[in-house]
Order: C-alpha cells, then sequence, then structure tokens
C-alpha cells in the first residue's frame, strides 16, 4: 500500500495530494508556497478569506481545475506547532483517511515533509501515518447478504519526502505492523460467538504462530485435567464447547530467559452462567476475548517486526454458559496452583481461567507478565470507554508499561493494589479466596484476585471491559472492536528489545 519517493514534482499527474499545514504559517511556505505560485496566488487568497484553516484536524479539499498535475489537493490542518502531538497527528491523519476513503479516493499522494514539526520527527510522523491510515479505514468484513467489500479502501499511498527514505521506509512499516495487529484484535473480537469459538480462537493462533514459525502448543480438556486447571475447567464445565489453553512462543534467543509474557483472557461468550446476565446488551459479550485478542494482534505484528526479545503468548479459553453441569454458586475448586476458590459469583468467571493461565504461565518461564482482560463492569463506572484500568505488583515494570503506553498514545490510569485490598477477597469460611466480594472497589477486586497466581514475578494487569469495545467510532475507526492495548503491548517488546 505504501510507497516512499522522493522528489515530489507539482507538475506530475497526481489524483489526490495531501499537504499539511499549520496555523503559525499565515501564508504559504514549503510546498505550500510551490502550489501557491502554480495556482497564481489563489491558495493564499483562501487563507487570507479563511477559506482555508489550520485549525486541528480540519481537512480542506481543492480541485486545481487543471492548473497543477495533481487533481486535487486535500490541505490538512494541524494547528499550531507547539501545540502538536503524536496522537493528535495521528487522529488527524486517521480523519483525513476517513474522508478519502468516504469520496473513493483511493490512489493518494503525501507530502510528508509538510507534516513534520519539532515536536513530532519525520519518523514518527511516518509511523502515524501507516498507522492511522491502516487503522482508520478497517471494517469488519460483516455476514450480509451484500457484502461490504474492499476493506483497504485506500489502494496505493505514495508518500514524497526529501529525508531519508530508507528510514522513512522503515518507519512506514512499523506503522503497518502496529495497524494490522491492531486490526487481527479488532477481526476477533468483532466475530459473533457461534463463529468464534474457543476452538476456533485456538485455530486463528496456530495460524498466526505458523505463518511466523512460532512454537505452539494447544492443551486440550484432558491436559488440564492432568495438570489440575481446576478453575479453568469449571467454567467451561457449562459449556458444550471444549476449553483450549493456547501457548505460542517466540525464541528470539538462545537460552528461554528473560521471557516477556502476554496473558489474555479469552472467553468466546459470557452470558454469565448461572450468576446469569441482564438480556440488555448480552450479546456484546461476545467481545469477552478482547484480552486474547490483543494477545494474537500483538504476536502477528512481532511476527513482522521481530524484537530481539523472548516472548511468550498464554490465552485461556472457553465459554461462560449454563446447562445442567454448569459450576454453582457456592462450589468450591481447587486451581491448578494449589489454592482453594469459593465461587461466589459465576459471573466472575474471567478471573478464575486466568488464575490457571497465570500459574501455567510462570510454570513454562514467564519473566515479566502483562495480562489483559475484559475483566469488570466496574472499570467501565470508572473510567469509561477511554482508559484501560492498570494495576500492578512492580512499579518498575509497570513504569516502562506506563512509558510504552504514552508512546502510542493509548490511554492507561492506575488503580492501587494497597495491602487492604489483597484481603477483600479473603472471607470465605471453606476456601483460600472466593472470587467476588461484592461491588466494593470492583476492578480492584480483579487485580487483587490475579496478584495471588502471580506471586512475586512482575507483572501488570490491564482491565480493557471499558476500552475493548467501542458504542461509537472515532479517528481512528468505526464502532465495535477497537483493537485496544495491542499497540501497548508491541511497543513494550520493542523496548524490551531495545534494552
Ligand atoms: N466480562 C465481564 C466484564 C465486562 C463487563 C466486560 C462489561 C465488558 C463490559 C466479566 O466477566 C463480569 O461479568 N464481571 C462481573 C464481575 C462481578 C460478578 C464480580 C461484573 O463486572 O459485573
Ligand atoms: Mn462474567
Ligand atoms: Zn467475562
Amino acid at each position: 500500500m505504501f510507497t516512499v519517493n522522493s522528489g515530489l514534482n507539482l507538475k506530475n499527474e497526481l489524483n489526490t495530494l495531501l499537504v499539511g499545514i499549520f496555523k503559525d504559517d499565515k501564508k504559504p511556505t514549503g510546498i505550500v508556497e510551490e502550489i501557491d505560485e502554480q495556482l497564481s496566488g489563489q491558495v493564499a487568497e483562501l487563507f487570507q478569506s479563511d477559506d482555508l484553516s489550520a485549525k486541528l484536524k480540519k481537512v480542506t479539499k481543492i480541485h486545481t481545475l487543471g492548473g497543477l498535475g495533481s487533481k486535487r489537493i486535500y490541505f490538512v490542518g494541524l494547528g499550531l506547532k507547539k501545540d502538536l502531538t503524536y496522537r493528535k497527528l495521528r487522529d488527524t491523519f486517521g480523519k483525513a483517511a476517513k474522508e478519502l476513503k468516504e469520496s473513493k479516493h483511493d490512489d493518494v499522494a503525501v507530502a510528508l515533509d509538510s507534516f513534520t514539526s519539532e515536536q513530532v520527527g519525520n519518523e514518527q510522523t511516518a509511523h502515524a501515518l501507516a498507522e492511522a491510515f491502516v487503522m482508520a479505514t478497517y471494517e469488519f468484513e460483516d455476514y450480509k447478504e451484500k457484502k461490504n467489500e474492499k476493506r483497504y479502501a485506500l489502494k496505493s499511498v505514495n508518500v514524497f519526502t526529501e529525508e531519508n527514505t530508507n528510514s522513512i521506509e522503515a518507519s512506514l512499516n512499523d506503522g503497518v505492523a502496529y495497524a494490522a495487529g491492531t486490526n487481527v484484535a479488532r477481526d476477533l473480537v468483532n466475530t459473533p460467538g457461534n463463529l468464534l469459538t474457543p476452538t476456533d480462537l485456538a485455530e486463528s493462533a496456530v495460524t498466526i504462530a505458523e505463518k511466523h514459525g512460532f512454537e505452539y502448543d494447544v492443551l486440550e480438556k484432558e491436559d488440564m485435567k492432568e495438570l489440575g486447571m481446576g478453575a479453568l475447567l469449571a467454567v467451561s464445565q457449562g459449556s458444550e464447547q471444549d476449553p483450549k489453553l493456547i501457548v505460542v512462543k517466540y525464541k528470539a534467543k538462545e537460552n528461554w530467559d528473560n521471557v516477556l509474557t502476554f496473558v489474555g483472557k479469552g472467553l468466546t461468550f459470557d452470558a454469565g452462567g448461572y450468576s446469569i446476565k441482564p438480556a440488555l446488551n448480552m450479546h456484546e459479550m461476545k467481545s469477552d476475548m478482547g484480552g486474547s485478542a490483543a494477545v494474537l494482534g500483538a504476536m502477528e505484528a512481532i511476527g513482522r517486526i521481530k524484537p530481539d526479545v523472548n516472548i511468550m503468548f498464554v490465552i485461556p479459553s472457553s465459554e461462560n454458559l449454563i446447562n445442567g453441569a454448569a459450576m454453582k454458586p457456592g462450589d468450591v475448586i481447587t486451581s491448578m496452583s494449589g489454592k482453594t476458590i469459593e465461587i461466589t459469583n459465576t459471573d466472575a468467571e474471567g478471573r478464575l481461567i486466568l488464575a490457571d493461565a497465570l500459574t501455567y504461565a510462570k510454570e513454562l518461564g514467564a519473566s515479566y507478565i502483562v495480562d489483559l482482560a475484559t475483566l469488570t463492569g466496574g472499570v467501565v463506572v470508572a473510567l469509561g470507554d477511554i482508559a484501560t484500568g492498570v494495576m500492578t505488583n512492580d512499579d518498575e515494570f509497570h513504569g516502562l508499561f506506563n512509558e510504552c503506553a504514552e508512546a502510542t498514545a493509548e490511554y492507561v490510569w492506575q488503580l492501587p493494589l494497597f495491602e487492604p485490598y489483597t484481603k477483600i477477597l479473603k472471607i470465605s469460611n471453606v476456601a483460600d479466596l472466593v472470587n467476588s466480594a461484592g461491588r466494593l472497589a470492583h476492578p480492584v477486586q480483579g487485580g487483587a484476585f490475579l496478584s495471588e497466581f502471580v506471586g512475586d514475578t512482575p507483572w501488570v494487569h490491564l482491565d480493557i471491559a471499558g476500552t475493548a469495545y467501542n458504542n461509537k467510532a472515532n479517528a481512528l475507526g468505526p464502532k465495535g472492536a477497537t483493537g485496544v492495548m495491542t499497540r501497548s503491548l508491541i511497543k513494550l517488546a520493542e523496548r524490551f528489545a531495545t534494552k
């Protein structure tokens, strides 16, 4: 989709040219000045009459009526240079991409240098461009009689720069990998529960693993029984679909140590079990595998980027339904770790399947763990659909993760795991833990429960219940699955590699 060239010639025939304009420039400068000259001062006039605004995210389309090699120009407003951030630039590119797609202008030239500033340099600009264009034009292939075709509407994007074309090309490829990984996650989350069972999820994982030559293993119910994964098995026993535990290893180093590990909740549908959910919006619980989707999206990107760090991907997958064999409130189960759990609410199932996955991940050599889960409605109440809730047992690892989330412009916000919180769940008369102790500090209970199974291993827990699925479109995509946190994971992998 992207090609890089130098020597942008305005006389050459181009379909659509994208140019950035800053508020700082009161009169045309750089490429805009050249355009203005060729159009005999008309651009300057547009500036003066306010028909052309450099307001952030404002996109103005003009037709050159034969005055230029390029048929039309999209002027993209970037605001004041000093106020521009990576996030703002990327979202502006997203908005422009959506307008291009809408107008079916799928053959585009980009004057990249007109978008760069001291704040956001040319490599970051290239990354933002690629990430935004691939993400913003994403569409889920639907099941309508008349299918929506053409998923990535921009066929050709010719990027012009007078900077080092090799480094720009590398940054574009990086941006494409981030976005493609995110779109992999989105596709999985948008797929309905009947078409994405734990077996299907495992197949998707195997497909990606094989594509990149990664080692993998899918545990079946019998294996789980042997390993004593009582928590994962308890959740799945109410379903006709077999649970799966997916493990993929990306071995970049000679020795299997310093293993960065991503663990994702893969609940392909969560009806709540006997503590059943209300009917309203229950259909959205097909998105309860958003954590596993981000893990697989990151896997796809890591396969492309191949950072120099060992990475393990672990996904426990199950449905949470009701039948005659389903777990019941009051049941006591034994997890793989040996800790017993009293089921006080069958709808707090994510932490159960993750408990065994975390124990197993440690057994397989996990040195640093990030888990991702659509875990609690409480985090939706607290942070809405804007920020992902974060909990941790290790400030240093969390600091590193935070930098990565910031660098990829994904919003995260920390919730506490103060020592008294770890006692909330130790109230059972018959078991070590309950899986839910009511409404108080609801998202923190989820984190506190998981912390019992990670022990001293540096760990970051991401509650993406509010952010994995959007009810409205934004600059980077349509409504539905967001692929949230995929990019932060990729960035973390890259950051570990350079350490
Ligand atoms: N999958 C849900 C959490 C969720 C809620 C995800 C809203 C996305 C949007 C999770 O399994 C769940 O049901 N959590 C319960 C926990 C409670 C019973 C302790 C909840 O949040 O109500
Ligand atoms: Mn639930
Ligand atoms: Zn759930």
